[in-house]
């Protein structure tokens, strides 16, 4: 291919300029680089076209659940909150969960909660900005437990004030759970997927990760930093010339879900955003995942909202923003 060419041998003006081609030679190559480039670019039209009418058509006719049984499933966070229903949900699915958390407590009562119902559960107690720990961990499972398959990033903090009312340690914490931690579980576990070319990776961004919200700075910054990590895995996997399509990627944004975490929550139309419980965003998340959806927001129309109105100029989404006049009061 002409583009192929390009590259091993310079630019194409070089080949021509050192080529001792003649006047009609070098108008030959000039016409035939243009044949190949046009091509080139209907190719990707038309391909572009096939891939939008296909998404179109996924939207109305959404892929089939996928089958989690037998699947070994890490949840971090798994303790409380979402962590722990997602838990409970994908052992009713017939998976083997490893639940991991700093909260020993709170993990274990998880486990029992998924053993009393018949469920597979295994605890792991485990600070996950510990790269060491997380390493030492994976070991353990490997020999215990087996591969880990679904790996699910959820543990997370969320300091609630303004910027300069936070303290360095906070900060630093903030991006240690809320996002280092992601980078170290990816290393210690994505080996195994790839060797397999079998797996799932699903990483609990937020709204505040699609958009800035006052007094979330940091968590913001955490939570965009997710998503831009999991579209850069995403490519790394799917640009590597081995096939890695069996690893499957989910990003996940909740707005506010009663959990706890989020203290002082403020909603001005609470039936177009209302606050969900960890249940009912748990139904969305299992959802997502068993369809292997790239990235949703809940609630789903969230996405669209955010989509549309990021095609206008900066000023008017913040017209929305105010008149929509929700987001957290600072702790
Ligand atoms: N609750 C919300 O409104 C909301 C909205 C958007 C996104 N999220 C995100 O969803 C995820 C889960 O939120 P949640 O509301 O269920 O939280 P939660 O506070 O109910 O539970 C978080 C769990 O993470 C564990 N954890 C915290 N630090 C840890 C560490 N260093 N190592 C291991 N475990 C640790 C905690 O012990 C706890 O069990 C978080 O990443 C959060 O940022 C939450």
């Amino acid at each position: 291919m002409a583009s192929v060419e390009t590259h091993k041998n310079g630019t194409a003006q070089n080949l021509l300029s050192k080529a001792p081609w003649t006047d009609e030679q070098g108008i030959s190559m000039k016409i035939y680089q243009g044949v190949v480039l046009t091509l080139e670019v209907i190719v990707l039209i038309v391909k572009m076209y096939a891939t939008w009418f296909y998404s179109i058509y996924k939207f109305f006719v959404p892929p089939e659940p996928k089958s989690v049984k037998g699947e070994i499933i890490l949840i971090t966070g798994a303790g409380h909150g979402m962590g722990r229903e997602m838990a409970l949900s994908f052992a009713k699915l017939g998976g083997t969960i490893v639940c991991v958390d700093i909260n020993s407590t709170g993990n274990q009562e998880t486990v029992e909660m998924i053993k009393d119902s018949k469920g597979k559960a295994h605890s792991y107690l485990c600070d996950v900005t510990s790269r060491t720990s997380i390493n030492e961990m994976a070991e353990k499972i490997r020999k215990e437990v087996g591969e880990v398959t679904i790996l699910i990033n959820n543990a997370g903090i969320m300091p609630c004030k303004p910027l300069l009312q936070t303290g360095e340690k906070e900060i630093r914490t903030a991006f240690e759970v809320n996002c280092l931690a992601h980078l170290w579980t990816l290393q210690a576990f994505l080996p195994g997927m790839m060797e397999r070319n079998h797996g799932h990776i699903v990483a609990m961004s937020s709204m505040a990760g699609v958009i800035g919200l006052r007094n979330l700075v940091p968590y913001c910054g955490t939570k965009f930093a997710v998503r831009g990590m999991m579209e850069a895995v995403h490519e790394e996997l799917r640009e590597d010339p081995r096939d890695f399509s069996g690893i499957k990627l989910t990003c996940i944004c909740p707005y506010i879900v009663d959990t706890g975490l989020c203290k002082n929550p403020k909603i001005k139309f609470p039936s177009l955003m209302k606050i969900l419980s960890p249940q009912e965003a748990v139904e969305h998340i299992v959802d997502a995942v068993r369809r292997e959806y790239h990235e949703i927001t809940i609630p789903s129309s969230l996405y669209y909202i955010n989509q549309m109105f990021r095609v206008f100029p900066r000023s008017v989404p913040l017209h929305i923003k105010d008149f929509l006049d929700s987001g957290l009061e600072a702790q």
